[in-house]
């Protein structure tokens, strides 16, 4: 078994390790981003695959991923897990569907409520004590999964028919846009200090240092990571202003 992930503020990485090292304390967990990503998901029959929700479907990423690697997935059993600030309808299923269409086998799903990532919008913020109690329920699901799973049963959230109707009717029609592909809204303001934290942990490589400023691509994914950890909170994609930075680290 292997543990991969996209995470931009820590929630799914954090969700993804509990699991995995729960059924196997020996297993590898690692990023999507990964170099060695495709040489390690070829050895591995089980795959558990973790991702945030975003407007009730997956990372652009990740889907992306999925398509581009699509030989690997032939007779390989997956457990998909996508985390979530608030609702996502079908957010393991948009992915199940895909790895099904390429053979691949579907062993459950789950849907786990985390903090919300998005910090340059106030609507979505929460206390440190409310993310703390998120975390609480999330980690006791995620023990009671484990037991499931250890013995066979695994949990089916999210990959119903009528969860495919709730993810595309609650929210993924009205968003539809803002998820067919990498988005080129990150903005940098002049604050930037040029200290190439957001350039050195991009996941997609989105940015890129010139001189003494950050210089963003059109190749972000909108996972949040850079607009959660740059010291000069000079990052912004949804909204203009960034509010309390979104960390997982920062609840436990
Ligand atoms: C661009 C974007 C869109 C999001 N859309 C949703 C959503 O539709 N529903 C929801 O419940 N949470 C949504 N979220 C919140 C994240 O899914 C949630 O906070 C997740 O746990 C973040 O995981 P991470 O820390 O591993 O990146 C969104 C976050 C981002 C950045
Ligand atoms: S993390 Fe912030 S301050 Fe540092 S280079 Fe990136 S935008 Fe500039
Ligand atoms: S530019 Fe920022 S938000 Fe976009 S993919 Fe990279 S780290 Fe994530």
């Amino acid at each position: 078994m292997i543990g991969v992930y996209l995470s931009g503020t820590g929630n799914t990485k954090h969700c993804v390790e509990k699991l995995v090292h729960l059924i196997d304390e020996t297993a590898q967990c690692t990023p999507l981003e990964d170099s060695r990503i495709e040489s390690l998901l070829e050895k591995e029959d089980t795959i558990v695959l973790g991702y945030p929700t975003q407007f009730s479907n997956a990372p652009f990423m990740v889907r992306d991923f999925i398509n581009k690697n699509h030989s690997l997935w032939k007779g390989k059993k997956l457990f998909i897990v996508n985390t979530m600030g608030l609702f996502s309808g079908d957010g393991t299923g948009c992915t199940a569907r895909l790895f099904k269409k390429h053979g691949a086998v579907i062993l459950g799903g789950m849907q786990i409520k985390m903090p919300d990532s998005v910090c340059d919008s106030k609507l979505l913020k929460k206390s440190v004590e409310k993310n703390r109690q998120i975390i609480k329920l999330a980690d006791k699901r995620i023990e009671k999964a484990a037991e499931q799973m250890k013995q066979g049963k695994y949990p089916q959230e999210g990959l119903s028919f009528i969860a495919h109707i709730m993810g595309l009717f609650g929210q993924r029609l009205w968003f539809y846009r803002k998820t067919t592909g990498y988005t080129d809204k990150l903005k940098i303001s002049d604050s930037c200090i040029g200290c190439g934290l957001c350039s050195k942990n991009c996941p997609m490589n989105n940015i890129q240092m010139e001189g003494n400023r950050a210089i963003p691509g059109n190749r972000c994914t909108m996972c949040y990571r850079c607009i959660s950890s740059c010291p000069q909170k000079a990052i912004t994609l949804i909204g203009d202003t960034v509010h309390e930075q979104c960390r997982f680290e920062k609840y436990v």
